[in-house]
């Protein structure tokens, strides 16, 4: 594996055509995009890293892997009154459907239902100590407390959220947000804006590759029925209006951030996180997606034979 790591990042990691860096949000257009990352985090407890693997990149959308994971730890079944389980099939901001469907969003994963889940978790908190949970669960997962939010990340999100605010404003108008909009867009932008390197990301995967139980240490952190659930979410929702076009390629459940990071889960196999920074145009890291169809042909870890 280690050495098969390596292939990949000398080969795909080094390609000329890497995609475009997301330049919407001003500080993630700064990011050199000639940097690539594969970690492979096994369920019997092996860890194979290549590349740039110890370098913070912004999680971005990953970030809604873990609040959806907390949000039904606290709400159980009744976060779906509030966020559909069906795939979009729209762009990750989109506002079309929305309208149709009364401000209640398709799935925790387009930016409109990470807001409904972000909304869900406040339950009358102040932000700063929902944030304070968030990271405090992600450090949990990953087992490194260093982990932290990228203020500069955050602040560049928020001048220049006009899309998010109009999703949240819009979806208050329905009486869907309980919190006021400000109060759940800082939540979110901040949980967006978690730095993690592609190590500690794998490591903080893991359950959902060990059926609910982080197979290393043995903590158990969800059901496995609740660890297959929010594996099909990211299967049919995770990478958007890309989400077919994934599965058909690679295969596995998996979450794309803006960042230029993927977490992918081959259950009962491995939590695998590749990172390289430029995009396709619908917003999922082009090498990244390539090196997991890469990984996937190697080692036959397809949920689908
Ligand atoms: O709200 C946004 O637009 C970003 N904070 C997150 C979007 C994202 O990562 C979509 N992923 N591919």
């Amino acid at each position: 594996m280690q050495k098969f790591l390596e292939e990949i990042v000398a080969t795909i990691g080094a390609s000329d055509d890497r995609g475009q860096v997301a330049s919407y949000i001003p500080q993630l257009a700064c990011v050199d995009p000639n940097q690539f990352a594969i970690t492979v985090a096994t369920v019997d407890g092996q860890l194979y890293v290549a590349g740039d693997s110890d370098k913070l990149f912004s999680i971005q959308s990953i970030s809604k892997v873990f609040t959806l994971t907390l949000a039904l730890g606290k709400l159980g079944d009744a976060i779906w009154s509030r966020v559909g389980r069906e795939p979009s099939g729209d762009p990750f901001n989109s506002i079309v459907q929305l309208e149709h469907e009364s401000g209640k969003p398709r799935n925790p994963f387009i930016n409109a239902g990470a807001l409904a889940i972000v909304d869900a978790i406040l339950m009358g908190h102040q932000p700063k100590e929902t944030l304070a949970e968030i990271l405090q669960f992600v450090r949990y997962l990953a087992e490194d407390d260093t982990i932290a939010i990228d203020d500069k990340v955050a602040r560049s999100e928020l001048e220049t959220g006009d899309r998010n605010a109009s999703l949240a404003h819009f979806m208050a108008s329905f009486g869907r947000l309980k919190n006021p909009v400000d109060y759940v867009l800082g939540t979110y932008f901040h949980h967006c804006s978690i730095a993690m390197s592609c190590r500690q990301l794998a490591r903080a995967g893991l359950f959902l590759a060990g059926d609910g139980k982080n197979p290393v240490t043995g903590v158990r952190v969800v059901s496995p029925r609740r660890a297959r659930r929010i594996n099909s979410l990211m299967l049919m929702c995770g990478h958007y209006d890309g989400s077919g076009e994934f599965a058909y390629r690679v295969g596995l459940p998996g979450k794309s951030g803006v960042g230029g990071g993927i977490l992918a889960i081959a259950p009962g196999r491995a939590s695998i996180a590749v990172w390289s920074p430029g995009l396709d145009k619908i917003g999922n890291s082009k090498l990244g997606s390539a090196a997991l169809e890469k990984l996937v042909e190697h080692t036959g870890w397809s949920i689908f034979g």
